[in-house]
């Protein structure tokens, strides 16, 4: 998508740990446009699949999945995340550790918002190591339900959580892949 990777040139910046750092239109300051054109992008792309629900993770997944959801007229939820918690058997939940961040959170989604018949689609801001993602199929395995695939804004293709979710017949559509963060340049995938 030239848009996202027009805006990611502009305004993205490296850090240390192979990190980038959007803030300033995705994890801090939201652009609301280009997170409009996110959800027509991924609604295109999924479209006729017979997708019942949006499943993200907060916080900063919710911005592009709140915008796929409005472009597929379909709900949107935010799975919860939490340090630690008593079991609740009202919430279906997985434990996401963090690689960048070193820590696990514990995400739950409530039992009352979905349905037998369900078929989701995952939505996320960015995907490295994927844990988030599967986490998200972790509970769709609990609760027995459809993943119809994962739409991802940025993708980290040097980190392997892209090519681990293909290797379980997850289908990854991002919008912008990103090679390379060495010499704290932003290198894209040619074939995005
Ligand atoms: P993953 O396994 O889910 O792919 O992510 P990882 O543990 O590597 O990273 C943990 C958090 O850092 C996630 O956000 C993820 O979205 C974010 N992240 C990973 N790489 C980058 C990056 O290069 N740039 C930015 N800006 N974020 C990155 P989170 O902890 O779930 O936080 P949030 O959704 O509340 O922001
Ligand atoms: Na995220
Ligand atoms: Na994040």
């Amino acid at each position: 998508m030239q848009e996202l990777k027009d805006k990611i040139k502009q305004y993205g910046t490296v850090l240390p740990g192979n990190v980038l750092k959007v803030d300033a239109f995705l994890n801090h300051q939201v652009d609301p446009e280009l997170m409009y054109h996110v959800g027509q992008e991924f609604a295109k792309h999924f479209a006729g699949r017979g997708i019942t629900k949006i499943w993200t993770v907060e916080s900063s997944g919710i911005a592009p999945a709140v915008m796929t959801g409005l472009a597929m007229h379909l709900p949107v939820i935010f799975a919860r995340k939490h340090k630690s918690l008593t079991l609740n058997s009202d919430m279906y939940t997985a434990d996401v550790y963090s690689y960048t961040k070193k820590t696990t959170n514990r995400i739950s989604i409530s039992k009352k918002y979905v349905d037998q018949n369900d078929k989701v689609l995952l939505i996320d801001d960015f995907l490295a190591n994927g844990q988030a993602v599967e986490g998200m199929m972790e509970i769709a395995d609990q609760a027995g339900i459809e993943v119809a695939g994962a739409g991802i804004v940025i993708t980290k293709t040097f980190q392997p959580g892209a090519n681990e979710l293909r290797d379980k017949g997850v289908e990854v559509y991002s919008l912008a892949k990103v090679k390379s963060l060495d010499n704290g340049q932003v290198t894209f995938d040619t074939d995005d």
